[in-house]
């Protein structure tokens, strides 16, 4: 018998089945098919509601070892891109899959450079929106939007059209969020400054006032480029899975990464950055954070910027942005609410109720109070993720695309409904009440 086998017996029927163990340590769905009790017999499935053990797909570009918090965009370890590179070298690694010489990345650059203006009518987009608007809505409505200015994005299958896709979306989206902000503010919007650096330019479409010229401050450029550097990618996360699923059905990249910026919308994900940040400034001191320990150890509430579903160990981001953030207090000044989170985390890793959990802090944790820091209002945090995240999200789209075993995304279901039943007249029907327990349970 092959040593790389799994031998299933199924205690039903007595039968035994080979099932291969393939590279990686997976075993194939679709094998246990063949397992039934008879003819009729659909075969067996997996049930695995959040995909907590199952692989949708094999993926080259980033590698996590959650155990060892290691993190590793093509091959490359998180800690020495944060510290070597920059995010659209960065951006261009997780795209192309390699570092690129002088040459590519100053053509890189230059291609993302001139895609940094947006459709004159993406403006009326912003001007519907009201003022208090969330700009993560703002940001999905109109990078879904972005899907009717560029209707030669539908052909997904060619290359060079997926690459102007990329190109376009990386240069596009500091725009977007850029005018979302500024239509929060009443402001009027700024155009562009290809002159700068990516993040130099995102500062100065969010910030500049009355100056002919905005100068960003280097530490703070510096700054959010690790930031950026350190949430450009992160596997089959949420939104990568949203990206990827959406992009199934073969609809253009841009409404796929609408979806995907729906899916870091949420406070579980993206959103998790702006709740860590409410949450610390709802404890207000130090002395206050046993009561909140207190409520998440009895189920009332999540400590955010806490857990995470593959690494049960330090986020590695978390740890470079802990001691990242000493570097921008010196420039913008402490954030007070740091010393709330050095002393929340160092109570909660010496808590059994997050030992025994595996809870670490995650990249939200720390990300938050640097923005603050830096004077981003909390809802453009998540926008802040959604930004760099964009070329993991496009980098994983074009692996889905060219990948041969992907089809459309459609799981099955465990269906635990009604038997058959048949129509009633109306006058002969249940009273409401039953009507609405069924209705409500449904729901
Ligand atoms: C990101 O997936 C990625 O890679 C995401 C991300 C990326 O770069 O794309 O890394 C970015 O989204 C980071 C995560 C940001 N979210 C938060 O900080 C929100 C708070 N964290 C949690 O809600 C939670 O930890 C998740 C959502 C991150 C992970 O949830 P899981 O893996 O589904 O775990 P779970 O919800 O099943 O919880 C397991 C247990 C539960 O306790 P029991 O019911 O078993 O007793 O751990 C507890 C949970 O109650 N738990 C927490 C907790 N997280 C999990 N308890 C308190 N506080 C928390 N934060």
């Amino acid at each position: 018998m092959a040593n790389n086998t799994l031998t299933i017996t199924d205690n039903r029927t007595g039968k035994k089945y080979d099932v291969p163990i393939e590279e990686g340590g997976v075993i194939r769905a679709m094998d246990l098919r063949q397992i039934k009790t008879g003819a009729d017999d659909f075969g067996l499935m997996t049930y695995d509601p959040s995909f907590g053990n199952t692989a949708s797909c094999r993926s080259r570009v980033t590698y996590i070892d959650g155990d060892k918090g290691i993190l590793r965009y093509r091959g490359y370890p998180i800690e020495e891109l944060a510290e070597k590179s920059n995010y659209l070298e960065t951006a261009y690694l997780i795209v192309k899959g390699e570092l690129p010489d002088q040459a590519h990345y100053d053509r890189w650059k230059h291609n993302i450079t001139i895609h940094t203006m947006v459709h004159e009518n993406i403006k009326m987009f912003m001007e519907g929106f009201r003022y208090d608007s969330h700009p993560m809505g703002m940001l999905l409505s109109t990078v879904g939007a972005l899907s009717t200015f560029y209707p030669d994005a539908s052909a997904i299958h060619d290359l060079e059209s997926r690459r102007l896709q990329t190109r376009r979306l990386i240069g596009k989206i500091p725009t977007l969020a850029a005018f979302a902000f500024r239509h929060t503010r009443g402001l009027p919007y700024v155009y562009p400054d290809n002159d700068l650096s990516y993040t130099g330019n995102l500062l100065a479409m969010l910030f500049k006032m009355t100056e002919l010229t905005y100068k960003p401050n280097p530490v703070l450029e510096r700054a959010l480029d690790v930031l950026f550097i350190l949430h450009a990618d992160h596997e089959q996360n949420c939104s990568t899975n949203a990206m990827r699923a959406v992009g199934s059905s073969q609809p253009d990249p841009y409404a796929c990464a609408s979806a995907a910026i729906s899916a870091l919308y949420g406070p579980l994900h993206g959103g998790a950055n702006e709740a860590a940040i409410r949450m610390l400034m709802e404890i207000g001191s130090v002395s206050a954070i046993p009561a909140l320990i207190k409520k998440v150890k009895e189920g009332e509430r999540r400590l955010m910027g806490f857990g995470h579903r593959v690494y049960k160990n330090y986020d590695p981001r978390a740890k470079i942005l802990k001691h990242f953030a000493e570097q921008v207090f010196e420039v913008t000044g402490r954030n007070p609410l740091i010393d709330i989170a050095v002393e929340l985390e160092r109570i909660a890793l010496q808590d059994d109720y997050f030992i025994s959990h595996k809870l670490y802090p995650n990249v939200d944790f720390y990300s938050g109070i640097i923005y603050q820091a830096m004077g981003f209002p909390m809802t453009m945090f998540p926008v802040l993720f959604a930004i760099p995240r964009t070329s993991g999200w496009m980098a994983q789209w074009a692996e889905m695309v060219r990948d041969p075993e992907q089809k459309i995304a459609r799981p099955r279901q465990v269906y635990i409904g009604e038997s058959t039943r048949h129509y009633t007249p109306i006058q002969s029907r249940p009273k409401p009440t039953q009507h609405e327990d069924a209705v409500s349970e449904a729901i």
